[in-house]
C-alpha cells in the first residue's frame, strides 16, 4: 500500500484530483467507482474545479456508486443518488446514461447484485475505486463481519454507522438498510484511492495498517490489493509509526 500523508482534508482533495486528472488523460473514457460521505467532498470539489477549466472531462467515463440506502425515495435529500447530483455530477460534463447506482428498494436483491456486476463487467471494470473508511472499518457498507463477502448485498447497518450518519437526517431515523458493493466487488478494482480525515478514522487507520487481514475489520483486506493508494491527514495518521 501507497500510504500518503497530508495536512489538512484541502491538501488531500488537491493530490487526489490529481490522480484523477492523470487517470483521464490517459484514458478519457475510464471506469470510476465513488464514494458518497464527508470525506470525498474535497476531492470532489477540485474535480469540479479542473473540469470548469477545461483539464479534465468525464463525458467518456462512467461511473459506479458504493451504495444507497435502502428505504429511501432516489431524490430523498439523503440519498447517495441525491448527494452524488448536488456534489458532483450537477456540476460536470458527465452523461446521466452512464451514471450507476444500486436500486436500494429493489424487491430482489440477487437480481440487483446480479444486474450491477454485469454493468461493472460490460464497463471493462472499474479503474479507480475512491473508499471512504468508517469508525468501525467499514468499506463502502460492508460492516465488520465474519466472512467478506463478494458482491452487491443487502445489510443491516451496525449501531456505529447508525451513530455516525444520523446526523445527515436530523430528527427523522435514518434507514437501517442499505445495499452495498460487496468486497469482492472492491477489490476487483484495477485501482483504490482510500481517504480518511478526522481523528475519529485513526483507530480504524491502524487496524488496517497493521496488516492483520480480517472480516471483522473489514477494510484490512486492502492489505492484499496489488495497487492501493492511501492518502491520510495527519490526524487520521496519528496512531500509525
Ligand atoms: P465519512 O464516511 O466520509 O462521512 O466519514 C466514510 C464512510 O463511512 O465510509
Amino acid at each position: 500500500m501507497d500510504i500518503r500523508i497530508f495536512n489538512d482534508a484541502e491538501e488531500i482533495g488537491v493530490a487526489a484530483a490529481e490522480l484523477y486528472r492523470e487517470l483521464l488523460t490517459e484514458k478519457p473514457n475510464a471506469v470510476l467507482g465513488l464514494a458518497t460521505g464527508a470525506t470525498p467532498v474535497p476531492t470532489y470539489k477540485n474535480l469540479i474545479k479542473l473540469c470548469n477549466e477545461g483539464k479534465i472531462s468525464f463525458k467518456d467515463v462512467t461511473t459506479f456508486n458504493l451504495d444507497e440506502y435502502c428505504d429511501l425515495d432516489k431524490n430523498d435529500k439523503n440519498s447517495y443518488y441525491t448527494f452524488m447530483h448536488e456534489n458532483l455530477f450537477n456540476s460536470i460534463d458527465i452523461m446521466e446514461e452512464n451514471v450507476n447506482f444500486l436500486d436500494g428498494n429493489t424487491a430482489d436483491c440477487d437480481a440487483e447484485s446480479k444486474r450491477y456486476a454485469e454493468a461493472i463487467k460490460a464497463a471493462g471494470g472499474i479503474d479507480l475505486q475512491l473508499l471512504g473508511i468508517g469508525t468501525n472499518g467499514h468499506i463502502a457498507f460492508n460492516e465488520p463481519a465474519d466472512k467478506f463477502t463478494d458482491e452487491a448485498f443487502k445489510v443491516t447497518l451496525t449501531q456505529s454507522t447508525i451513530n455516525s450518519n444520523q446526523k445527515y437526517f436530523g430528527d427523522v431515523p435514518m434507514p437501517r438498510y442499505a445495499m452495498t458493493m460487496g468486497i469482492g466487488s472492491i477489490m476487483r478494482s484495477k485501482k483504490i484511492l482510500l481517504i480518511a480525515t478526522g481523528e475519529s478514522k485513526a483507530n480504524a487507520i491502524k487496524a488496517l495498517i497493521s496488516g492483520n487481514v480480517t472480516p471483522q475489520i473489514p477494510c484490512s483486506i486492502l492489505n492484499e490489493h496489488p495497487d492501493t493508494v492511501i492518502m491520510l491527514d495527519k490526524e487520521a495518521a496519528s496512531l500509525i509509526k
